[in-house]
């Protein structure tokens, strides 16, 4: 079978076995393991190759308790042995404009006059300014999330996105400065559950019209 097809098939094996996990074993999560997970995260693209993402890994089990409390008492994220913050730094919005541009000028997306043209050029760095950026940057970290979530299977770990929370409260604990922006949470460890797979609407469901 022809490599590239392999690898394909790798990562449809990742998507199908891939489940919401909310029981983990008290294993520890080895540190390389950890390491590819952010890796996984790291290629991830994002508009402009701004590459908002920022982690916060925690493991201490007070601090995954008080970020459980303000997450409406989801009893498995502080059970899990590792816990990822993640989060948006809204400030590689005004950071390196000109570089990235520049790559999407060198990839054939635009010609040189964009440096006149082009919006996102000249963001200024002020709260407000950056505030715009967030349902951008939330699309950017979900990306990289998910990049988590599928390298995770295939390292034997279990994770499970979560949304329901309340970020400022977590953002207070954390004692995070106002840039960065928590998106969502990601317990990671090894599975103690095998759950089947959750039902999911048909491809034909999902197609809204197709226009020839
Ligand atoms: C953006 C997003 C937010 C989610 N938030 C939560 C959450 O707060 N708590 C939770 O237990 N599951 C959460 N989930 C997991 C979903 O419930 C789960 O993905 C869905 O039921 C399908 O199950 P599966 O992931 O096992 O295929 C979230 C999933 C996504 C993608």
């Amino acid at each position: 079978m022809h490599e590239r097809w392999l690898e394909v098939l790798d990562i449809k094996m990742a998507m199908m076995e891939r489940r919401s996990i909310r029981k983990y074993k008290s294993d520890p999560v080895p540190d390389d393991m950890v390491q590819e997970l952010m890796e996984a995260a790291r290629l991830a693209p994002s508009g402009t190759n701004h590459q908002p993402w920022r982690f916060i890994i925690v493991k201490n089990q007070g601090v995954k308790e008080q970020i459980q409390a303000a997450a409406f008492n989801q009893k498995f994220l502080s059970q899990a042995p590792i816990l990822l913050v993640c989060c948006a730094d809204l400030t590689t919005y005004a950071k390196d404009t000109r570089k990235r541009l520049q790559e999407l000028i060198d990839a054939g997306v635009f010609g040189p006059e964009a440096f006149d043209s082009y919006p996102g050029i000249d963001v200024v760095k002020d709260a407000n300014t950056l505030k715009a950026f967030v349902p951008h940057a939330m699309l950017n970290v979900g990306l990289a999330m998910e990049h988590i979530a599928l390298r995770a299977v295939s390292l034997g770990l279990g994770t499970c996105w979560v949304q329901l929370m309340k970020a400022k409260q977590i953002a207070q604990i954390l004692e995070l400065p106002e840039h960065l922006v928590i998106t969502g949470l990601m317990p990671v460890g090894f599975p103690d559950q095998n759950p089947a797979p959750r039902p999911r609407v048909s491809v034909q469901d999902i197609v809204y019209k197709v226009i020839e």
